[in-house]
């Protein structure tokens, strides 16, 4: 069976824009395919954290990814740090990457801008993701756009290891959906829509109160053409929200637009609003009763057992074939 492998940081609770993207897909693809998710915690303190914040954090993404239908009892669910192989195997990809290449991530030139005393695991940030995914010998990556410049490192990286000391490594593929890959800021429909906006209008956080969401989407910023139509470049707030009304209500863009004629933005943000919030409610009530449960331990400890028999394997290949502890 294909193997998908995919993470997201515990750096807050995740946004519209990360469940659309990316974690609606760990669960469709759960089908047919041999799936692990993991909550990337090393990843996370690339920037600073504070201690009881991300310990809340991993908790409740874990919790999260339970109620949003991660089953495991089919998929492997586990936590970054608690599996050292990705922190071996991120240090030896580190070996393998170029400065330059790690320069030239534009996630890296973002979040490093206007800082004068840059982490170094900000650079060293996509190693480590490719560690995570070579670990699984994964074919598929489910990403939003913003991880493709990523994937194509991690791709890199692997064929020169490969060329280099012999083929340990598949070379994994992006999953990145044709619509919701990009869900654009309320505030400004120009920029990602991002867990850190400092502007509390811009993002929609799936654990959001109804009124919060409402609020929200009733706030967005569209245009003054008053009419509903599909234009990325001309309507970035319109095409927007006709997209994220499309993952939420199963509808095509194509069929909001027809429906949606000669009608206003006022009527139209009240049912995109709708079906948010009828899209998340579910999730939000699955969440609520497993926050407490003692079954989120039973399922990190199972999944990150899992994950390190698959893993350990792996590094122990890679160290291999590049000659390093004792061969046997
Ligand atoms: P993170 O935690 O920033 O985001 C998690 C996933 O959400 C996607 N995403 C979006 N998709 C659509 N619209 C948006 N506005 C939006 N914002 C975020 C991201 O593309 C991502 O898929 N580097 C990864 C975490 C990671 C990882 C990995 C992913 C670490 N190791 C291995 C895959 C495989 C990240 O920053 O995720």
């Amino acid at each position: 069976m294909p193997k998908i492998f995919s993470g997201v940081q515990p750096t807050s609770i995740p946004t519209l824009g990360n469940y659309l993207g990316a974690m609606k897909n760990f669960v469709t693809l759960q089908e047919g395919n041999d799936c692990i998710y993991c909550i990337v915690d090393e990843h996370a303190i690339t920037l600073p954290q504070d201690p009881v914040e991300i310990q809340k954090n991993i908790h409740n993404l874990a919790a999260l990814y339970l109620a949003i239908g991660i089953d495991p009892k089919r998929s492997i669910l586990f936590i970054q740090s608690e599996v050292p192989c990705h922190a071996q195997l991120g240090w030896i990809m580190q070996c393998v990457s170029y400065m330059g290449e790690l320069e030239r991530m534009t996630q890296y030139k973002d979040k490093s801008q206007g800082k004068n005393a840059i982490p170094a695991g900000l650079l060293t940030y996509p190693p480590l993701m490719a560690a995570d995914i070579l670990l699984y010998h994964t074919d598929l990556v489910p990403v939003g756009a913003d991880q493709k410049q990523h994937l194509e490192l991690t791709r890199d990286l692997a064929e020169r290891f490969n060329n280099k000391y012999g083929e340990v490594f598949t070379i994994p593929e992006p999953y990145i959906p044709p619509v919701g890959a990009r869900i654009m800021s309320l505030a400004e429909p120009t920029k990602k829509m991002s867990k850190s906006d400092k502007n509390k209008k811009a993002t929609i956080f799936t654990l959001d109160s109804e009124k919060d969401i409402i609020k929200k989407i009733k706030s967005a910023i569209t245009d003054d053409e008053a009419s509903i139509r599909y234009d990325r470049e001309q309507k970035p707030g319109v095409s927007n929200l006709l997209d994220i009304y499309s993952l939420c209500s199963g509808r095509s863009v194509d069929d909001l637009v027809s429906a949606y004629q000669g009608k206003g933005y006022g009527e139209f943000k009240t049912d995109v609003a709708e079906a948010v919030v009828g899209m998340l409610k579910p999730i939000q009530e699955k969440y609520n009763n497993l926050i407490e449960s003692s079954e989120l331990d039973e399922v990190l400890d199972e999944g990150a057992e899992k994950a390190y028999a698959i893993a350990r394997k792996t590094l122990k290949d890679t160290e291999q074939a590049l000659g390093i502890g004792r061969i046997n």
